[in-house]
């Protein structure tokens, strides 16, 4: 894959996160979502790729806009399966918290999973588990290899995982366990990245949604870490819905190869606001913006961050994407 692309791709998410951030704190979670969306549909044109959205903001009678299956770029480089998540924490946003990017994956065409809009349970780890552990084990069991082969004890690791009901048994696992546990609000693509950094997560386990799993893979990929996924249909409708994308087996567990492919795989990501590994959108003096991207090659395993400037003159929210491009 072009590495111009990669500067593309950053491009849009910086405008999609300059658009979103204009919703910071103001409650109304659909407006960042579409403004962000927008953008990114409108910018992909000016891309040289011939691009298909495999993950989006859902499946094509519910979204209207970079839905599964929508064409994008302007048909005229290589052929490309796109994972986007125009705004990734839309409750972040609305409720003014940390941790929201605008993200986008990247593959040879192929080589993303089509994944539905469903639950998937995952786990998430760097380079030095990666390889070593099975979503297949119990929590416990999983725990144990994980302390042996860091060589930590159980209460020097820290283990996240969403703040959710459904969790319930889990958290109740990790704390028998005796782990330190990080939970997390919303955003777990960033939740997943933060195993495979210098951080002091060491694992990401639990359910979140089955699109976010696949970004986070590519991400997890770039870094040396690893993904497993295992999608959780709940109705016999869902598990339909898989065996329509192609699935063969719906509930088989999902290797980085099934998520992501064996070949180049780029991610792309712009904080929206304030978070653990990118910096949020922050406004500068002479109606100026600042955003903070990185940019993920898993050919070289290269991880790059960009600090952009943008000059927002007579940009309104709405066309702030247009005023500094
Ligand atoms: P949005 O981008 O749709 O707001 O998703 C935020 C998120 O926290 C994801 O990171 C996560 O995968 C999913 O929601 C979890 O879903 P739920 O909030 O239903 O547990």
């Amino acid at each position: 894959m072009e590495r111009h692309i990669a500067m593309e791709l950053a491009r849009i998410t910086e405008a999609a996160a300059l658009e979103a951030a204009c919703w910071t704190g103001r409650g109304d979670k659909h407006s960042a979502d579409e403004a962000a969306t927008m953008t990114i549909r409108r910018m992909f044109h000016s891309v040289d790729m011939d691009g298909t959205v495999v993950i989006g903001e859902g499946e094509m009678d519910e979204a209207p806009m970079l839905y599964i299956g929508e064409k994008v770029g302007s048909r005229r480089g290589p052929k490309i399966d796109i994972a986007v998540d125009p705004l990734e924490g839309t409750e972040t946003v609305a409720n003014g918290l940390n941790n929201a990017i605008s993200v986008i994956a990247a593959a040879p065409e192929g080589n993303l999973l089509h994944a539905p809009d469903m639950y998937m349970a995952k786990l998430a780890v760097g380079p030095g588990l990666a390889g070593r552990l099975s979503l297949n084990d119990h929590i416990s069991v999983t725990l144990a290899k994980a302390s042996e082969i860091l060589q930590k004890q159980l209460s020097e690791m820290t283990v996240s995982i969403l703040d959710r009901l459904r969790h319930r048994e889990m958290i109740s696992a990790l704390r028998d366990a005796g782990v330190r546990i990080k939970l997390l609000g919303h955003g777990d693509v960033m939740g997943a990245i933060e195993a495979a950094v210098e951080s002091e997560v060491d694992m990401y386990v639990g359910s979140g949604g089955a699109p976010e799993g696949v970004l986070a893979a590519a991400a997890l990929k770039c870094l040396g870490g690893e993904m497993q996924g295992r999608l959780i249909p709940d109705t016999t409708e869902e598990y339909e819905r898989c065996i329509g994308m192609g699935m063969k087996d719906p509930l088989k567990l999902l290797t980085m190869d099934d998520m992501v492919g064996q070949g180049n795989v780029l991610f792309v990501a712009t904080g929206v606001t304030q978070g653990d590994l990118l910096n949020g959108v922050r406004y500068l003096s002479n109606r100026r913006a600042e955003t903070h991207s990185v940019i993920m090659h898993s050919l070289n395993r290269t991880v790059s961050y960009l600090r952009t400037i943008h000059h927002l003159s007579g940009a309104k929210i709405g066309n702030i994407a247009e005023a500094a491009m």
